[in-house]
């Protein structure tokens, strides 16, 4: 059976993925602070809303939806519209993380994914969990599990130190790895993109330059 995908709404990167993310899956996207993770994941979102898919954002920042708006704005792809009719939902547990157990941060993910329906979801950065739950793993992988039984598309960002790729915890219960990579080179700083892992997909391995621009995120030329 063809496994059936999804435009990332990435210029250039579905290239590099058989034409996108496979549907349903659970994408790690991963990167230093100031990689791109946030614009790529609304990216993503906006992609969906403009074809009709319920789109639920979850930040873990306690960051109110006027703040991330205000910068999310100023880009080409965000249409206000979708938030307007409540085909893009924002959500933020920042709060709850502090007071809530594994269990009932589960169930409150677990309501709101029942809530609004989402085709897509973006859970923004997951990592930070790991500061307030006592059993990150294990949450993690009963997150994940859920996940599994809803069958959207999920994006989960994780930050991630220099040097470091990506978070190994998520890295191994996710079905893709996508990293993005800013990267010293003499007297400048490039960007690139780099698939480290796409389950049922002959994908890229190489580090693909990417930049962003009031467009977005942009894979700039597909090399294999
Ligand atoms: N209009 C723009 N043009 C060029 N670069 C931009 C623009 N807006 C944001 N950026 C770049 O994107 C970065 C923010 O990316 P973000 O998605 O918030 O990263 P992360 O979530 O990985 O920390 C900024 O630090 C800036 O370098
Ligand atoms: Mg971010």
């Amino acid at each position: 059976m063809p496994i059936s995908r999804i435009p990332s709404g990435i210029k250039g990167l579905d290239e590099l993925i058989e034409g996108g993310f496979p549907a349903p899956s659970i994408i790690l996207v991963a990167g230093s602070a100031g990689a791109g993770k946030t614009t790529f994941a609304f990216q993503f979102l906006m992609e969906g809303a403009r074809r009709g898919e319920k789109c639920l954002y979850i930040s873990t920042l306690s960051e109110s939806s006027e703040w991330m708006l205000r910068f999310m704005s100023s880009f080409k792809f965000f249409d206000p519209v979708y938030i307007e009719d409540g085909t893009f939902v924002y959500e933020d547990i920042g709060e709850d993380l502090a007071r809530l157990d594994e269990i009932k941060l589960l169930s409150k993910i677990q309501e709101m994914i029942a809530t609004h329906a989402p085709q897509r979801v973006v859970i923004d950065p997951i990592n930070v969990v790991n500061n307030y739950i006592e059993n990150y793993r294990q949450f993690l992988f009963d997150l994940v599990t859920m996940l599994k039984n809803w069958s959207a598309v999920t994006l989960l960002t994780g930050e991630v130190k220099e040097g470091e790729k990506y978070p190994p915890d998520v890295g191994y219960t996710a079905d893709g790895i996508v990293t993005l990579i800013i990267r010293s080179e003499g007297d400048v700083v490039k960007r690139y993109v780099q698939v480290l892992k796409m389950r049922g997909t002959n994908h890229s391995l190489s580090n693909h330059p990417m930049e962003i621009t009031e467009n977005g995120v942009e894979v700039l030329r597909a090399r294999f």
